[in-house]
């Protein structure tokens, strides 16, 4: 049996941001950063500078002409989004870094992380939420904690996903039966670890019960991000490593006051955007 203390040993050894995209994390949070700032910390990087370049001109932000350099990029697309693209690339890079023992198909969890980063963003647009940038990165950061389960113990996370695929139960309570820390809890302390704001930790430690941060500051996004997780978890069923029907929590339901007539507006606009983001999918 694992214990949540064996785990956090093996969380210290788990790779951080590096010191460019920690950099590109201070800049883009100073208000009194300038775009060209910005791009000087991401010209440090050649292939973060093209990858970020890529993302830009992909159909999902709609430009309608190319940019061809980074200042322009930072001043149309926006510091946070920016942020955020610098962000998906560091996550994507060591979800690959961790050793070759995996079994489980990473492509397909990257996909889930990327569709519930769209589908929180969809939320907020449709809720008139005001900083939608934020609600991509934590969609996207919300199930940090499988990855790092994997990259820390590849065999538990086979066999969680054994007992999750044979018994058609959700991961998590595969990780009940099996006694294992869940993926919110390990996610949470990596977080923390990294030093991202309390928001994030939030939704990592929150999005399976939107009820345990009903009455932060935070409700509303912990809140989103469940909803979009859900979704996304019965629209593609399997990437997540998660096969029973998931439960929307009613507490969610609540905090964003969202009615069904939502939800189904929600779902067109989404299938809408997703099907703009295919060069997330390949970055
Ligand atoms: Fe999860
Ligand atoms: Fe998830």
């Amino acid at each position: 049996m694992v214990t949540i203390d064996k785990l956090i040993e093996k969380i210290e050894e788990l790779p951080t941001p590096d010191f460019i995209v920690q950099k590109i994390m201070n800049v883009a949070s100073d208000p009194n950063a300038s775009a060209k700032e910005l791009a000087n910390v991401i010209m440090m990087d050649a292939s973060l500078s093209s990858k970020v370049l890529k993302l830009a001109n992909s159909a999902y932000y709609g430009i309608p002409r190319k940019i061809t350099v980074l200042n322009e990029a930072i001043m149309i697309l926006g510091f946070k989004t920016v942020r955020n693209l610098a962000m998906s690339i560091f996550t994507y890079s060591s979800l690959f870094a961790g050793g070759g023992e995996s079994k489980i198909d990473r492509k397909r969890l990257w996909r889930h992380f990327i569709y519930v980063a769209v589908g929180s963003e969809t939320i907020g647009e449709i809720l008139g939420y005001p900083v939608k940038e934020e609600l991509f990165i934590n969609g996207l950061l919300h199930d940090i904690g499988k990855i790092a389960l994997d990259v820390m113990s590849p065999k538990i996370m086979e066999t969680i996903y054994d007992v999750a695929s044979k018994k058609k139960i959700t991961f998590s309570k595969a990780e009940e039966l099996l006694d294992i820390p869940p993926h919110t809890v390990i996610g949470g302390k990596i977080s923390e670890r990294w030093g991202l704001p309390d928001v994030i930790t939030q939704t990592i430690e929150g999005h399976h019960k939107p009820k345990m941060f009903i009455d932060s500051l935070n409700a509303e996004v912990v809140a989103m991000v469940h909803v979009s997780d859900v979704v996304v978890n019965v629209m593609f069923p399997g990437d997540s490593l998660s096969f029973g029907k998931p439960k929307l929590s009613p507490d969610a339901l609540n905090i964003l006051s969202l009615r069904p007539r939502m939800v189904k507006k929600f779902i067109d606009k989404f299938k809408e955007k997703v099907s703009k983001a295919k060069e997330f999918l390949e970055m």
